[in-house]
């Protein structure tokens, strides 16, 4: 198993450029599935969870051609010639759950295992199995999989009773070439809801409201293919930008859009943080008063983004006061609290929901293990924050995320090595 080695508090400075997002990316591949030619992506991050993506794709008879090099990837769906998932691969990666959705509208059936993903809370699919029903499908399960039959599947009309990210594409994408209006009510308005949404109209979809709370789609019968570019990861963004205000550095993070993080750059500001935005960077400069503490709480979007919880986290513990940190949205992404405070911080869980960070504390070097991606890279924020060495064990967590981070943070001046 491979881990990071990091001596912390060396200078960091220079730029660092954001790859496409992976929760673009995943989508993008799934809703290939509804088109009638190949779809070409590109600026796809080359990530671990793309390429279990892909490989499922691949399973389900689609041509694959990934351009590691280029970070496209070309997905051929007319050659698709089965409609099962296997539990096995079905488990790699949670939003394999999406797949059904491109099954039913156009062959009427899908078989899947139970899906995978982050060790996040419960992770149910309720959501999924309540949505595919109103599509028609009638769903049977056995220990292991679930199995969708929908000959004449129909367009619904569905009200979120809960924000769901995935689950608003993966109803977007079905609707698509089912006849009818689809009318989906409490969606999810992701920057990569609307991406998604603005590419399936690209090829003939008839979409419309991605970005507000409510979004039609008016079935079609044919969807061309295509070729479209990810958006860029506003996640990873973030991750650098809280990285150059926790280490004091000037960081130029380029290739991004800073509108998609404008409330975790709001609460930066309040903190005292200073930085720069241009169109399509943002920069970090270097300061050496101390940092307010503040209070945040996970919302869905604009609101302030769960996977940055964690990192921010780690900023807080650098802040003079008490900053109380409130995850909304799941349970159990909170527990790499307790490894923080191995490294010195002093950070109370009150719950599963709600810490309470004292700051600012010294941080110093220890040996964790990466609970899951977004803690995953708080982690490597704190070793570099830290004094001393830091070894981060279970990276494959990290990896599923962010592309080479090794080799990009070393290019700022970070020691990290892989081994
Ligand atoms: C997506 C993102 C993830 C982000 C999350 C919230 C991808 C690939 N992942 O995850 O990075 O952290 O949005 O912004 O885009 N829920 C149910 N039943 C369901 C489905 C979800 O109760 O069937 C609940 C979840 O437990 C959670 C909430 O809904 O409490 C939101 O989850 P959801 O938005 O679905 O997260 P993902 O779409 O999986």
């Amino acid at each position: 198993m491979a881990q990071f080695r990091i001596q912390g508090q060396q200078p960091l400075q220079g730029e660092i450029a954001v790859t496409g997002a992976k929760n673009a990316a995943l989508k993008f591949i799934a809703a290939s599935l509804m088109c009638d030619a190949p779809v070409t992506l590109t600026n796809v991050p080359n990530i671990e969870d793309v390429r279990r993506m892909l490989h499922l794709v691949q399973s389900l008879g689609a041509g694959v051609q990934h351009n590691v090099e280029a970070h496209t990837v070309v997905i051929d769906p007319t050659t698709v010639n089965t409609q099962t998932i296997s539990a096995e691969l079905a488990k790699t990666i949670r939003p394999s759950i999406m797949f059904v959705g491109p099954l039913i509208a156009r062959y009427g059936t899908a078989r899947i295992g139970y899906p995978g993903g982050c060790v996040i809370g419960r992770r149910p699919i309720d959501l999924y199995l309540k949505g595919y029903e109103r599509f028609g499908a009638q769903i049977t399960s056995s220990d292991e999989s679930f199995v969708f039959t929908a000959p004449t599947p129909r367009a619904m009309e569905f009200m979120f009773p809960l924000i769901s990210v995935v689950a608003t594409e993966t109803f977007m994408i079905t609707a698509t070439r089912i006849p009818g209006t689809t009318v989906l009510k409490n969606c999810a308005m992701e920057p990569e809801v609307v991406a998604l949404a603005e590419f399936l109209n690209s090829c003939g979809a008839r979409i419309t409201g991605a970005g507000t709370p409510t979004i039609s789609i008016e079935g079609v019968t044919a969807l061309s293919g295509g070729t479209v570019a990810m958006i860029p990861d506003r996640l990873e963004a973030g991750t650098f930008v809280i990285l150059g205000a926790l280490t004091r550095s000037n960081i130029r993070v380029t290739k991004c859009i800073p509108e998609h993080l404008e409330n975790i750059l709001d609460h930066l500001r309040e903190m005292g943080v200073p930085f720069t935005v241009g169109p399509d960077w943002i920069e970090t400069q270097p300061y050496s008063h101390t940092l307010k503490a503040i209070n945040i709480k996970t919302h869905e979007y604009p609101g302030f983004v769960t996977d940055l919880q964690a990192p921010f986290t780690v900023l807080l513990t650098q802040a003079a006061g008490t900053s109380l940190v409130h995850e909304t949205i799941f349970e159990g992404r909170m527990f790499y609290t307790d490894l923080l405070n191995r490294m010195g911080a002093n950070i109370i869980l009150c719950d599963p929901h709600r810490a309470i960070v004292e700051g600012p504390t010294a941080l110093s070097g220890r040996k964790l293990d990466s609970p899951d991606i977004r803690a995953g890279i708080a982690m490597v924020l704190a070793g570099l924050a830290a004094r001393g060495e830091t070894i981060i064990g279970n990276i494959e967590q990290v990896d599923r995320g962010y592309e080479s981070i090794d080799a990009r943070l070393r290019s700022l001046g970070a020691a990290i090595i892989r081994e």
